[in-house]
C-alpha cells in the first residue's frame, strides 16, 4: 500500500521525519511532500492531483499536516484526495471548521458541548458591548491564530477600544472569550478510538499553556467521561487524528479549540505519538482498503 505525507507550511521537520521513519514500517511507498509541490488540474472532466509526475489519487491513505495559513489551497487538495478514495484521517470539512476559532465553538456548542462563553462581531462597537456581559480580564482571538500568536488577554475596557481599532485597520476578525482564571490546560490527542490526555503547563510569568511558548508538557490520566467528549467532539468534526484542547476550569472542562495538526511535542514524547498515528492510519487503511 502506498502513503502519502503532505507537509504544510508550518510543518516541523522533526515531526515530519518521525512520521515518515514510522510509515516505512507499514507500507510499501512512502512519499513526503510539501503543500507547495502540488499541482491541481482539472482536465476534461475530472480533477487531479500532480506533485512532479506523480499521480497523487492513486495512494491509499494520506495524512496532512496542514495550518491556518494554508487554508484555501489545503481545501481543494483535501476535498480532491478525499473524492479520489484516498483515507485521510482529517476530512477537508473539518479543515473548514477548525482553522476558524468562532466556527469551532459554534459547531461544538450545536452539539451541546461544553465551551467558554465566546461571542463574534465584526466590528468594534458590538464586541464592546459584548464583554460588558463577558466581563474583565477578556480573551481576545484572532480567528486564525495559532500556536498563542494571536491571544491577547484585555484587562479593561479602555484597553479592548484601541486593540479592536488596529484590528479592524488589519482587516482581522477577532472572538472575545470569558477568561479562564488558573484554568489547568489539557490536550487531549484524539487517534482512533483512544484518548492520549497531557497537561500543558504554562512558563513562569506566561499565561498561555503552548509549548511553542515555552510550556512542558506531561501524560496524566483524566475521568472517562471527558474522554467520551473528546471522543465525541473529534466525531462531530470527522478526525481520526486531531487534538481536543480543554480548559478546566471551576465551572467543569471546557473546550478551547480543536486541532487539525497538532503539535506531537517530540522534546517531551519523542516518537511516541508519530507512532501511534502512524500505526493507526495503517490499520485503517487495511481495513478500508480491504474491505469488499
Ligand atoms: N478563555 C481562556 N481562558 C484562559 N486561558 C486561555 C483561554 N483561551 C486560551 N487560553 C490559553 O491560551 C492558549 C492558546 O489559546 P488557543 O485558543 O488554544 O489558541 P492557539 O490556537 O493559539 O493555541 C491556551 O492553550 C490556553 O493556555
Ligand atoms: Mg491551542
Amino acid at each position: 500500500m502506498k502513503f502519502l505525507l503532505i507537509s504544510g507550511s508550518k510543518a516541523r521537520k522533526e515531526v515530519s521525519k518521525h512520521l515518515i521513519s514510522e510509515a516505512k514500517k507499514y507500507f510499501s511507498t512512502v512519499l513526503s511532500i510539501p503543500l507547495d509541490g502540488i499541482r491541481v488540474e482539472c482536465v476534461g472532466g475530472e480533477n487531479k492531483l500532480f506533485f512532479k509526475n506523480t499521480d497523487l489519487t492513486k495512494f491509499d491513505a494520506c495524512y496532512a499536516r496542514l495550518f491556518s495559513e494554508d487554508f484555501l489551497f489545503g481545501e481543494c487538495v483535501l476535498d480532491i484526495l478525499e473524492s479520489s478514495g484516498v483515507y485521510l484521517p482529517t476530512s477537508s470539512e473539518a479543515f473548514q471548521i477548525v482553522n476558524h476559532k468562532y466556527y469551532t465553538v459554534q459547531t461544538l456548542c450545536k452539539s451541546k458541548l461544553p465551551v467558554p462563553t465566546t461571542s463574534l462581531s465584526v466590528s468594534p462597537q458590538p464586541t464592546t458591548k459584548i464583554s460588558r456581559t463577558v466581563g474583565y480580564p477578556l480573551v481576545v482571538k484572532l480567528l486564525s491564530g495559532f500556536g498563542g500568536r494571536g491571544v491577547m488577554l484585555v484587562q479593561e475596557e479602555q484597553d479592548l477600544v484601541p486593540l479592536l481599532d488596529t484590528m479592524q485597520v488589519f482587516k482581522e476578525f477577532v472572538a472575545t472569550q470569558e477568561f479562564i482564571d488558573k484554568g489547568d490546560d489539557i490536550r487531549c490527542y484524539v487517534i482512533g478510538d483512544n484518548v492520549y490526555p497531557v497537561k500543558r503547563i504554562a512558563k513562569k510569568g506566561e499565561w498561555r499553556a503552548n509549548v511553542s511558548r515555552g510550556a512542558r508538557a506531561i501524560l496524566i490520566r483524566i475521568p472517562d467521561e471527558i474522554k467520551e467528549i473528546a471522543l465525541k467532539a473529534a466525531k462531530i468534526m470527522g478526525m481520526d487524528i486531531s487534538s481536543v484542547d480543554f480548559i478546566k476550569s471551576s465551572k467543569g472542562w471546557l473546550i478551547l479549540e480543536i486541532n487539525f495538526s497538532p503539535g506531537l511535542m517530540p522534546k517531551f514524547f519523542g516518537k511516541k505519538f508519530a507512532e501511534i498515528i502512524m500505526k493507526h492510519i495503517f490499520n485503517r487503511t487495511k481495513e478500508i482498503k480491504l474491505l469488499p
